[in-house]
């Protein structure tokens, strides 16, 4: 059935791939995004786009009428830069989902479908699975897991179907390269275009696995109709071929042919050492399934950027505490 859909973050990579595969099926998709994040030119052809920011509640009251559903994707993703700039990240995660949620529930809407993060497990022992309590460790993942909270308090409330997903270290072009606050892989594929050495914070040996772009957005689609997963906090990505972060920079300099010399610096504060999600009820539910390995999708990945070519790094965020902690490669735009 033909829906009304709004996609938060639609200039962003997940908003845009999300908002892509939903015009595909026959939907009707509006977007909205600040664009201080993503690119302008990732917004699919067809979806009616608005810049404005989720927090603006009277724009959200505008753009949310008559829809049916919400895919709540527009955040700022900075995990590590949370433990710095505490404010912004949570101003872009709880601030502005409670504003999409009140303007949603005021216009009538029907499911209200979250993208939450894997930061959201925290200190819990790996492999991560739903039935584990949250356990964030930073700012970013705290403010995830309020507004997971703040999301089934309303619904529950006001009757929404809220669905929680919660993707992790997607990969795949349309991902902001240029940001010297995150996207690991993006930001090395960046630096060595320009033959710089990547930056590896620690020995390296933090271990992650990596989700393409295009496996994550069926299961995300699903999850408009689907009358089973209503309430449900659901794991999207693969829960094989881990990686160390050492590893997927030898990867890509494969591919790139570069010759690997990282240059390390200290650990960040709190980066969790190893980071990994079962995704047994995204298979449950969804029927997930991994359909490209890491090295197809990070090849993908590379030659999209290599595409648009190597961008200098853009510091368009304010750190906000800058103190022994604050990583150097931040403080003095290393990248
Ligand atoms: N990509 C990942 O690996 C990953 C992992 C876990 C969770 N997530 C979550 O998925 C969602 C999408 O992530 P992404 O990788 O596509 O990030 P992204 O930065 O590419 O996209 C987010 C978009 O939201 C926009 N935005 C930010 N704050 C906004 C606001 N207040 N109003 C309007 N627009 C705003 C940005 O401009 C950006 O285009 C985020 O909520 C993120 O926390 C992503």
């Amino acid at each position: 059935m033909k829906r009304k859909i709004f996609v938060t973050g639609a200039a962003g990579f997940l908003g845009s791939h999300l908002a892509e595969s939903l015009l595909a099926a026959g939907h009707d998709v509006r977007g909205c995004d600040n664009l201080i994040g993503g690119y302008r030119d990732n917004v699919p052809e067809g979806c009616a786009f608005t810049q404005a920011d989720c927090g603006d509640l009277k724009a959200m009251q505008e753009l949310t009428k008559g829809m049916e559903v919400v895919y709540h994707c527009a955040a700022f993703p900075y995990e590590g830069l949370s433990v710095f700039s505490p404010s912004i990240v949570n101003y872009s995660i709880y601030q502005a989902t409670s504003s999409v949620l009140s303007a949603f529930v005021h216009n009538g809407g029907r499911r209200f479908v979250f993208l939450s993060s894997m930061a959201r497990y925290g200190s819990n022992e790996t492999p991560f699975t739903e039935d584990m309590a949250p356990r964030p460790q930073d700012p970013y993942a705290l403010s995830k897991v309020a507004a997971e909270d703040l999301v089934r308090l309303m619904a529950g409330i006001h009757g929404l179907e809220p669905v929680i997903a919660v993707p992790h270290n997607i990969i795949g072009p349309r991902q902001k390269y240029d940001d010297p606050f995150r996207n690991v892989a993006a930001i090395f594929v960046n630096r060595m275009l320009q033959g710089k050495q990547p930056i590896i914070y620690g020995d390296g040996s933090q271990k992650r696995c990596f989700s393409f772009v295009r496996d994550c957005i069926d299961p995300l689609v699903k999850m408009l109709d689907a009358p089973h997963v209503v309430g449900e906090v659901i794991n999207i990505g693969p829960d094989e071929e881990f990686v160390t972060i050492l590893e997927l920079a030898r990867l890509i300099a494969d591919h790139l042919g570069f010759k690997l010399e990282p240059i390390y610096l200290p650990d960040r504060p709190q980066e969790v050492k190893e980071a990994n999600c079962s995704s047994d009820k995204a298979r449950r539910l969804l029927g997930y399934r991994t359909s490209h390995t890491l090295k197809q999708g990070l090849d993908e990945m590379i030659e999209w950027i290599r595409r648009r070519g190597a961008k200098p790094f853009d510091y368009y965020l304010d750190i906000e505490i800058v103190n022994k902690m604050t990583p150097r490669s931040w403080t003095e735009r290393l990248m």
